[in-house]
């Protein structure tokens, strides 16, 4: 049969779909090239605020309307339950995280370690599930309790993506820096021949000790950038949300990074609007952006979740005012990623290929370190694939123009 999967999501979906369509290209199905071409499609799902929800439901909804054989995965499967084939009478399966080996027609296998093609980036899961407990989040509902992988299963696996091609692990999980015994784990990556970027998600800015710093400085394949997802600039508001963490300690946490090295590049996620959030608490979230000077940052207006904790609080901000703030923090993030980027006009980075710019064909594109998106004029390359200038090679461009989420350049 072939198949087709769309996701939603964070890269936990990104990766658990990447191992159903390992699962089921093993069990003799085929991936589609199209939409068009495929007899069935899986959406995969997320929860995590209810757009997120209703664009993957409405996405299944269409394709049913369509006539086409369809499953849905993911979160929002689990949170909804049974409650999803009201909504789509007509869905052929609905599996949740956790229980990917009962997409139909699929036996044996790990989906914690399956993996498809020939990618030179790859996801690897290092712990599942989420103990934290954040007022406003659904993720511990749909993906359980945490479980950390046994780090030699993780060292074998990352192995086995080495020997197939893979130069760039993103190692996954809620909350990674719980992980016990992570530097160490980064240290054994480090080792592995033939992968030359380790990556890391999400983080919580208590696992940020000297530790970690010490492994930054003696791992060069440890990617300097980290997302630390902050949520909030003010101490009530954090404490509301249970982060376990003050706007002092995060930006000190923050501080240790740029003080190792300046370029570190720091990313984040903020929450506006949520209960009770005034303009002085919105301001501190403002002022915190501004000290701590992330790269780039994700802003997202507060969404009661159902089941959470503070869905039994008064979504009290207005609709307009959640607006206004995302508006206001994302003109300054423009802002700051502009000034950020400035500094390093005339640096070289180190730029992992991906290929032709999405924007413009006759550049090139890849990522630093830092996750900067950098491009160059191509002149050509990417025909010959013993060059580095591929997917996956190495290169070296000096930066000549920046943009607020960009970094133009020439090849070396
Ligand atoms: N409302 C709005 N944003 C949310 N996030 C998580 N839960 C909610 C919610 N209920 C955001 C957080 C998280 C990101 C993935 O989504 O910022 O880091
Ligand atoms: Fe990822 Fe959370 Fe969305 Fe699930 S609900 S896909 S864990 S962001």
């Amino acid at each position: 049969m072939k198949f087709l999967i769309h996701t939603y999501g964070c890269q936990m979906n990104v990766r658990d779909s990447e191992a159903v369509e390992a699962l089921l290209i093993e069990a003799g199905h085929e991936k589609a090239a199209s939409e068009k071409e495929a007899e069935l499609v899986i959406v995969n799902s997320c929860t995590v605020r209810q757009k997120a929800e209703e664009k993957a439901i409405g996405k299944a909804g269409n394709l049913i309307a369509d006539g086409k054989i369809t499953g849905m995965m993911g979160c929002a499967v689990k949170r909804l339950g049974p409650e999803l084939f009201k909504k789509l009478p007509r869905l052929a399966f609905a599996v949740a995280p956790g229980e990917l080996l009962k997409i139909p027609y699929i036996k044996g296998g790990d989906p914690l370690s399956a993996h498809a093609g020939t990618a030179f980036q790859a996801f690897v899961t290092v712990m599942t599930g989420c103990d934290n407990c954040c007022s406003y989040c659904i993720v511990p509902t749909v993906r359980g309790h945490e479980y950390s992988r046994p780090a030699d299963d993780i060292v074998r696996e990352v192995e086995c993506l080495a020997e197939r091609g893979v130069k760039e692990v993103t190692l996954l999980g809620q909350s990674v820096l719980r992980y016990r015994g992570f530097p160490q784990l980064l240290r054994r990556i480090q080792e592995i021949d033939g992968i030359e970027r380790i990556r890391f998600t999400s983080a919580h800015p208590g696992g940020c000790t000297d530790e970690l710093v010490a492994v930054y400085r003696d791992c060069p394949k440890v990617c300097r950038h980290l997302h630390l997802p902050v949520q909030s600039g003010s101490d009530r508001v954090l404490k509301e949300m249970g982060r376990r963490y003050t706007r002092a300690e995060y930006l000190a946490a923050v501080a240790k990074l740029h003080a190792f090295d300046p370029e570190f590049s720091v990313t984040t996620d903020v929450i506006v609007g949520y209960p009770g959030e005034t303009e002085e608490d919105f301001e501190q979230t403002r002022m915190l952006m501004d000290e701590a000077g992330f790269d780039n940052a994700f802003i997202f207006k507060y969404s009661p979740r159902p089941g959470t904790r503070s869905a039994a609080l008064p979504d009290d901000v207005t609709k307009a005012e959640k607006e206004r703030r995302d508006q206001v923090l994302l003109a300054d993030q423009e802002r700051r990623g502009q000034a950020r980027n400035d500094r390093l006009v005339g640096t070289v980075r180190e730029v992992m290929v991906e290929g032709p710019s999405k924007r413009n064909k006759a550049r090139w594109s890849g990522r630093d370190g830092g996750n900067r998106i950098v491009v160059w004029d191509c002149n050509g390359s990417g025909k010959d694939s013993a060059s580095p200038l591929c997917p996956g090679g190495l290169v070296q461009v000096r930066i000549t123009e920046a943009h607020p989420q960009i970094l133009i350049g020439e090849l070396i």
